[in-house]
């Protein structure tokens, strides 16, 4: 949450920081502003809303040419968005200034001690204590860097800083503990961003700062040490993205162009990995501890959102491909568990960003009790991706729409490729069939999205509705959750995914005629139960909008609405079954005329617990 940019080298810092601050303004869009060292001083603005105000507000500001500035995009945690709150804030002298991205959990303790001497705070923001501890320890005559270690001994909680000081034009000061910041490597110009994407066709040399490190950047150097002042070990990483990924190319919004990308995504993800006609899957990410693998006897998933529910995708299919007992846990929830880990325990985290402060912080419990940790990871070189001792990339490359779409898609490929994998049968003829449709898969997308007008229209007839139900069984219980819950994201429609098998111990009180239903019912093993449960909602008035698999003659005379999908093997469904509804949340979300690209009060990142 909350996106950080910062530039010092040969160019204007203004349009980089700037096209930093729109690649990042997924992470928040409260508010924005940048601080530039200007004429030998440091010039400030600030604007509520999203940087392209911010923009409108800087453009005819001609004295804004320095080559060292810092900026920031908000999502509100401590004080409304507004001015005041917005980012950077700075000490009384107006000498320090500081974006940060995290919590400061101690801030209060330390704002009444500052104010106790003398500090005077403008702004409503944990972040703010930051400058003025500084200067404060720079009160004792202390030089910056060691200003800057005693304020970071004294505050708790979780950061990334980016600081600038007006009584030094060449050098930009990064810290990070817990939340992430990256240092892209130029030619007499380095770069700062708490996520890769906000470098993408600025340069593909990054270094992914560790906790407790403090980076000195100037433009030709970069310094990285540790709080006892000494010098750390780090390395270069190469971006794979380019910039076309990361634009919106002729697509009126991200969501849409990453709906589309589905199956270019599967190929990616499947890319070297299978090998379709020996039936044997190749994960190089997991070839390190592929001896320890061989001891799995349980595994545990741990992700948020919809990286959760691509979990559950992962549950019944680890337990029917791989034959290994599998539970999905919520990360948030994973560290109030008491439970005792047996040996063979492995712990797999699922994550787009790779940054999910409670996914992170769940794979850290799960490596105090010595379990083995496996990443289902996107963004490669993120802090999880770093931090679990091995793993899988899904190559979806970077995903800028709030609503995850093709990262669900990759995920659920990369977890079908890991229960192979797991499995004894792995390079048997057993797993033919399951290979040889996967590589269908592509095809079989396309076909859907090339009828997305059909969707269009039903989100035409669908969008005034104030409710939603989503029911699915087996495999489509958790797209039934994820079909919710792409709804609720950018419609704002109140919509609640369900097993169909639960739908008689409560939900059903809600079926009315102006209560539909978006039943998954493609022909599979759960076809039979499922007509039974639509059948209960059309005997009491419901509208039924179907996803059903093509040449399904039943489901006509049940459903009020069908979109049809190709036939496909039951655990590869969700694959299929996904598409029209992220579809159909589009099309709602844009009707209704929402930003679906930034959906209100969420952020893509999410870095805060
Ligand atoms: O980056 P992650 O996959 O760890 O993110 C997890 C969730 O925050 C994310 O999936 C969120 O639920 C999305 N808004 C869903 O569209």
């Amino acid at each position: 949450m909350c996106g950080i940019v910062g530039y010092i080298g040969k160019e204007k810092s203004l349009p980089i920081l700037i096209s930093g601050l729109k690649a990042l303004e997924y992470r928040g869009y409260d508010s924005a502003g940048i601080a530039i060292f200007s004429n030998d001083k440091i010039e400030i603005k600030k604007s509520v809303g999203q940087v392209k105000i911010l923009e409108k507000v800087l453009k005819d500001d001609i004295d804004l040419v320095g080559h060292l500035g810092i900026g920031h995009t908000r999502w509100a945690t401590h004080g409304i968005p507004n001015e005041k709150n917005a980012h950077p804030h700075n000490d009384c002298a107006k000498r320090i200034f500081v974006v940060h991205n995290g919590i400061i959990e101690n801030y209060k303790e330390i704002k009444e001690y500052l104010q106790n001497h003398g500090h005077n705070f403008l702004s409503d923001t944990d972040t703010e204590v930051v400058p003025h501890l500084i200067e404060d320890f720079l009160k004792d005559k202390k030089d910056f860097h060691t200003a800057l270690l005693d304020t970071l001994k004294m505050i708790k909680g979780a950061y990334a800083f980016a600081i600038i000081d007006s009584k030094n034009s060449d050098t930009l000061y990064a810290v990070k503990l817990s939340s992430p910041l990256v240092i892209g490597v130029g030619k007499h110009e380095n770069f700062l961003a708490s996520d890769p994407s906000a470098l993408v066709g600025k340069t593909k040399n990054v270094i992914y700062l560790k906790d407790g490190e403090i980076a000195e950047i100037t433009k030709d150097n970069i310094n990285i040490t540790n709080l006892e002042k000494q010098k750390t070990h780090s390395e270069i990483v190469r971006l794979e993205w380019d910039l076309e990924q990361a634009q919106k190319g002729n697509y009126p919004h991200f969501m849409l162009k990453e709906i589309f990308e589905g199956p270019e995504i599967v190929l990616s993800a499947l890319r070297g990995r299978l090998k379709g006609k020996e039936n044997f899957v190749k994960l190089g990410g997991l070839e390190q501890v592929a001896e320890k693998l061989k001891e799995t006897k349980r595994l545990i998933i741990l992700a948020c959102g919809t990286s959760y529910y691509a979990g559950l995708v992962g549950e019944y299919l680890f337990e029917e491909i791989a034959k290994i007992p599998t539970e999905v846990h919520f990360a948030s929830e994973f560290r109030y568990r008491e439970e005792p880990f047996e040996k063979g325990t492995v712990a797999i985290a699922i994550s787009q960003s790779g940054e999910t402060a409670d996914t992170l912080a769940a794979i850290r419990k799960a490596k105090e009790h010595e379990l083995l940790t496996l990443g289902i990871v996107n963004t490669v070189g993120s802090t999880i991706a770093r931090e679990t001792d091995a793993g899988v990339y899904n190559h979806a490359g970077p995903e800028v729409g709030v609503a995850s779409t093709k990262a669900f898609i990759s995920q659920l490929i990369i977890l079908t490729l890991v229960a192979v994998y797991l499995s004894k049968s792995n390079g048997h003829s057993k797993n033919h069939a399951l290979l040889q449709e996967l590589e269908k898969i592509p095809k079989k997308i396309k076909t859907i999205l090339d009828r997305s007008s059909e969707l269009e229209k039903l989100a035409e007839k669908y969008k005034n509705c104030d409710n939603f139900l989503f029911l699915g069984r087996r495999y489509n219980y958790p797209v039934a959750l994820e079909g919710a819950l792409k709804l609720k994201e950018i419609s704002y429609i109140h919509a609640e995914g369900y097993g169909a098998g639960e739908m008689k111990h409560g939900p059903i009180a809600m079926i009315s005629e102006n209560f539909p239903t978006a039943a998954i019912v493609p022909q599979n093993s759960v076809s039979e139960k499922m007509f039974s449960n639509l059948e209960e909602i059309k005997a009491r008035k419901g509208p039924i909008f179907a996803i059903a698999t093509e040449g399904d003659k039943r489901i006509v005379s049940l459903a009020n609405d069908i979109f049809f999908i190709p036939k496909t093997i039951e655990p590869l469904e969700p694959l299929l079954t996904v598409v029209p509804l992220q579809l159909f949340a589009y099309y709602v979300g844009t009707k209704r005329g929402f930003d679906v690209d930034k959906p209100r009060n969420l952020a893509k990142s999410v870095t805060v617990e």
